[in-house]
């Protein structure tokens, strides 16, 4: 992969100037790799990319409260990751390197994990050792763990380190809300494209947004940007009992402007409402953050971090806290009982499919994922998670 000179552009909060973000992985050339390596006429070990170039969230930090071992997937390739008692976290491709046992099946003692099968020892910082066999003596690729936000993340061990505030954007008079997850048994793509665009709105949701009868009235831009691209939706917010208790009107105009990067692939959603009749905005704006995470062709996890602004009756802060994540949460769920049922045998090729106004960020979104996300990685199948 060729090194790219320009920095990475991460997408600014609305009303708020582009700002450098300087941690893309696909800035840098990729010198060792788990899979696909391979050497180059100079001799140095040189490999294909990779998703693990770029930090990706992995489960809140609450899941790893011992010292049993977590598997997860990304790109189809299963990791295993480890707490020691030191609470230090560690991780490598859960495939023993003797015979491919699941090392997240095993146990740990100290910084290492132990695999069930010949009890080989693979400790924190790679090196392997085998019981029965001295001579052992070799490291497999390691990757980083870090714990932010309540979240662990984790990257290949040479991918450059993010600046921890860029995993979140967030400026001052943002609060932190907390994080959800949410596993969609459909493949990224699929997943991507819902997420993309809010036609489905009246019909997949019942609490954001407007209602079937406010369809034909709907403002809509998209523009593509240095960081990807930038959506706006404008409509009349529906009726919804929760929605009041949150300050919001039933006249109100529900703005949802998101933000959508590829380096790695996440989108913020701002949303926010403006009283009737230009009588200016409510007190409360939210901004969800979502990376789409890969785990195998067929299952996408979508990790949330949320954030909110209440400029007036600030009493009502612990009730907005504790709303926020349910909220999303229960929107998310109505997309995934969507995705996982009607468009489960949907063929993702574009090709063929008669793409309106709201779907022009779909097309470019695709585009971009490939070129800048994807560079040419297949998400393979994985095994069953245990
Ligand atoms: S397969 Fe892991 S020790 Fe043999
Ligand atoms: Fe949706």
């Amino acid at each position: 992969m060729a090194a790219r000179k320009s920095k990475a552009i991460a997408a600014p909060i609305p009303g708020e100037q582009a700002r450098i973000n300087g941690h893309s992985g696909a800035q840098v050339r990729v010198r060792a790799q788990t899979k696909a390596r391979g050497k180059s006429k100079a001799g140095s070990i040189k490999s294909a990319p990779s998703l693990t170039d770029f930090t990706h969230p992995v489960c809140s930090a609450k899941r790893i409260k011992t010292e049993k071992p977590f598997r997860f997937h990304l790109a189809g390739i299963a990791y295993v990751l480890w707490r020691d008692r030191s609470g230090a976290y560690h991780c490598v491709e859960d495939e023993c390197p003797h015979r491919r046992a699941s090392l997240a099946c095993g146990h740990v003692v100290q910084d290492a994990i132990y695999c069930p099968y010949h009890n080989w020892r693979v400790r924190g910082d790679g090196q392997c050792a085998s019981p029965s066999d001295p001579e052992v003596s070799f490291a497999v690729p390691r990757f980083r763990v870090f714990e932010h936000l309540g979240y662990l993340w984790m990257r290949r061990d040479e991918a450059p380190e993010p600046a921890r505030e860029t995993l979140m954007p967030a400026q001052p008079g943002w609060k932190f809300a907390g994080t959800a997850h949410v596993t969609m048994n459909a493949p990224l793509e699929i997943v991507m494209d819902n997420f993309s665009e809010n036609e489905h709105v009246p019909w997949i949701h019942a609490g954001l947004g407007w209602d079937e009868a406010r369809v034909a009235s709907v403002d809509f831009e998209f523009e593509k940007t240095d960081w990807g691209s930038r959506v706006v939706y404008r409509a009349q917010q529906r009726p919804n009992l929760l929605f009041r208790l949150l300050l919001v009107g039933t006249d109100d105009t529900y703005i949802n402007e998101f933000h959508s990067e590829f380096e790695p692939l996440r989108t913020t959603y701002y949303i926010s409402w403006e009283k009737k009749d230009g009588r200016g905005k409510r007190p409360l704006a939210t901004a969800s953050t979502v990376y789409f995470v890969p785990e195998t062709d067929g299952r996408t996890t979508l990790h949330f971090f949320f954030q909110y602004r209440l400029s007036a009756l600030r009493f009502l802060e612990p009730i907005v806290k504790r709303s926020i994540p349910f909220l999303a949460w229960k929107e998310a769920i109505d997309d995934k009982r969507f995705l996982e049922s009607a468009m489960q045998d949907a063929s993702a090729d574009l090709k063929g499919m008669k793409l309106r106004k709201f779907d022009r960020p779909i097309a470019l979104h695709r585009k971009l994922l490939h070129e800048r996300y994807l560079r040419g990685t297949k998400i393979g199948a994985g095994s069953a998670p245990h």
